[in-house]
């Protein structure tokens, strides 16, 4: 039987539509999809809210470094990471060198309007810093360098369809090969 495929991570801030892309990419190869967060609260039994607040982003952060070990490990699968897993340099290093990492972008006002948007936002995600769209500017700063030094390949997600996004990927993927 031919060897599977190394994994294909899709990283990126809130509201990039990592998970959404993630379905759609899979679909489109034949392969499957993973929420690393959704993997995360229904190992635990908690939300990734409640993790925060009675653990800390450390106590997360150790969680979510754990989950990927595993799933480095795993082929033929699209993965939608949390947005925080390029914080930590172990876990830059552990992506790039186990499957294809793509960084989906978006501005700061488009990722804002989106995560309000999102009526799971209150419910699952905690504030990271002050709230608002002045923590979505914040974070974004500190992290596109992150975000960049881990990606292979880089897609935007503005003005453009879930699908329109999935014909860049793949496009993208078959000139890498
Ligand atoms: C986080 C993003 C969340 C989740 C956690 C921390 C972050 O994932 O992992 O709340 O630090 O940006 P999504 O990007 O799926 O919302």
């Amino acid at each position: 039987m031919a060897e599977g495929g190394s994994p294909i991570f899709l990283i990126g801030y809130r509201g990039t539509g990592k998970t959404t892309i993630a379905q759609l990419l899979a679909a489109r190869r034949g392969w499957q999809w993973l929420d690393a967060d959704a993997s995360l609260e229904s190992r635990h039994g908690r939300s990734i809210r409640q993790i925060f607040a009675e653990e800390g982003e450390a106590g997360f952060r150790d969680k979510e470094g754990a989950l990927l070990l595993e799933l480095c490990r795993l082929t033929d699968h699209v993965i939608a990471t949390g947005g925080g897993i390029i914080l930590r340099p172990a876990h830059r290093e552990l992506l790039r060198a186990s499957g294809t990492v793509v960084w989906l972008t978006a501005s700061a006002a488009t990722l804002w309007q989106r995560i309000q948007a999102d009526v799971t936002t209150a419910e699952r995600r905690p504030n990271l810093t002050g709230g608002g769209l002045a923590e979505v500017e914040q974070l974004l700063r500190f992290r596109e360098p992150l975000y960049k030094e881990c990606a292979h390949l880089t897609a935007s997600t503005e003005e453009r369809t879930p699908q329109g996004v999935v014909e860049i990927i793949e496009a993208e993927l078959n000139a890498r090969r």
